[in-house]
């Protein structure tokens, strides 16, 4: 070890030892909280910059202020000016030795511009659970650099929150993805290693703060069992549990031509998400197609969704979110307006956050014979995946979470569709107008609606 910095490794507790002693590509630690992970990061980081001149690490967290405070301010009372200098307009700590250590944290896609072409030896994911799989996958392509350091990407963990799939698959049920045609997607067991914490191998904190136990130990049932004791079933986290593969999704079929079809989308310029429905003659809908992409201007998120309509595919309507009416500085022009030139009429959707999940839930839910009102495709992973993966709102458990903001455009794009569905079903037939007495043609983008074009 290097002698310009002084460790005593019996510092560290028996856990954080195993961790700092894992040679595997992919090393999990934690489980609860309080163990001490946070700590083994930031000393492990500090070794590797010491003792791999040259190194490049990276250490993400969720948001900048949390970076800042469990990071970035202990380390930096750790290292010596004359052998590190930070720079804080790049969040990064310089060594003189060559070595480096980044601080990020994950704004979602943007960040995938952001750290695009990268490369790191080393990265700690803190609090993994808050990031989704795409940020893992994508962050393990940056796990690279022609060098003999060893490439690890170190990732700590509690039950709950929007990783919580990926992260117990991969580090506690141990299920690798297999027996796929491109070798270079399967998973292989030997690179992955699990170290379960509990507070109770924190000797440091028990001594230094005996309340922080008694906290923990006070939490309601769900959360004591997950925090204290690292349970993975005890917190599942999603907000929609009741979507399951076996009762939700399909294997793809040809649609019956009698089916009619409709489209729903969210649109941002961070991801535009579209999906496509089918209803049976017993008014059950069928999620049967799904595209995403970020970056996309109006008009070639329209081009986009058109160019994946295949031609005779008729599209009875395509709801869509309230904020696509409001006027565009620069043109004066609706987005509406602008996929109603692209040759997209599109139909607004209702935009009530709460009332909406409850529709996608009541959808979801069984009918009397035992099958649910929605089914998708398995083709349509991305969606199920985002369902499964988004949270409740701590503040408002009737809601969906907003955070992380990109998990939640599929989201919206089939609540859109539900609520409207929803609506439209129970609205009486009316010509015209609908029950409130407004017209139909309010909806539109410009002319030509009937109120046929939007009822079920
Ligand atoms: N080996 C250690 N020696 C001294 N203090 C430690 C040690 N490990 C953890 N701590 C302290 O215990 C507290 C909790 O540790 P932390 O790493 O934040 O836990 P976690 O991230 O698992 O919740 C922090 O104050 C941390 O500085
Ligand atoms: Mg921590």
């Amino acid at each position: 070890m290097s002698a310009d910095y002084e460790w005593n490794p019996g510092d560290a507790n028996p856990k954080q030892r195993l961790f700092f002693a894992s040679r595997k590509l992919y090393t999990g630690y934690g489980g609860a909280k309080g163990g001490g992970k946070t700590w083994a990061m930031r000393t492990k980081a500090l070794l590797g910059a010491y003792n791999y001149p040259g190194i490049r690490i990276l250490i993400m967290r969720r948001t900048y202020p949390e970076l800042q405070s469990n990071h970035i301010e202990p380390m930096l009372k750790l290292v010596k000016p004359e052998l590190a200098g930070y720079n804080g307009s790049l969040h990064s700590l310089y060594f003189v030795n060559g070595s480096l250590i980044h601080f990020g944290h994950w704004a979602g896609e943007q960040s995938e511009l952001e750290y695009n072409g990268q490369e790191y030896d080393w990265i700690f994911l803190d609090e993994a659970t808050q990031f989704t799989w795409r940020a893992f996958q994508f962050l393990g392509g940056l796990l690279r650099g022609v060098n003999d350091i060893p490439k690890r990407f170190y990732v700590t963990c509690n039950p709950g929150g929007v990783g919580h799939r990926w992260v117990k698959r991969l580090f506690i049920d141990r299920e690798f993805i297999s027996g796929r045609e491109n070798p270079e997607e399967n998973e292989d067991p030997d690179d992955y290693t699990f170290i379960p914490a509990t507070v109770e191998d924190n000797a440091a904190l028990l001594k230094a703060s005996p309340g922080y136990l008694r906290m923990l130990s006070s939490m309601p049932e769900n959360l004591r069992r997950a925090y204290r004791y690292g349970e993975w079933d005890a917190l599942g986290g999603s907000y929609f549990p009741e979507l399951s593969e076996k009762a939700h999704v399909v294997e793809p079929f040809a649609i019956p031509a009698g089916w009619k079809r409709y489209r729903a989308f969210d649109y941002g310029l961070d991801m535009f998400a579209c999906a496509w429905f089918a209803v049976d003659e017993a008014g059950r809908s069928w999620m049967y197609r799904e595209y995403s992409k970020s970056g996309l201007i109006v008009k070639d998120a329209a081009k986009a969704m058109l160019e994946r309509t295949l031609p005779g595919e008729r599209i009875e309507a395509t709801f869509a979110p309230p904020d696509m009416w409001s006027r565009q500085k620069d043109s004066g022009k609706t987005m509406a307006e602008l996929f109603f030139e692209g040759g997209a009429p599109i139909v607004r959707a209702d935009n009530s956050r709460v009332q909406g999940h409850m529709m996608i839930k009541e959808m979801l839910a069984k009918r009397p014979d035992g099958r649910p009102s929605l089914f998708f495709f398995s083709n349509c992973r991305q969606t199920i995946d985002d369902l499964k993966d988004i949270q409740a709102d701590e503040n408002d458990p009737n809601d969906c979470a907003a955070e992380p903001h990109e998990v939640t455009h599929r989201v919206d794009a089939v609540r859109y569709y539900c609520i409207s569905r929803v609506l439209s079903a129970e609205r009486p037939e009316r010509p015209g107008g609908d029950a409130d007495g407004m017209d139909y043609d309010e909806y539109m983008a410009g002319g030509g609606a009937t109120a046929s074009y939007i009822r079920f």
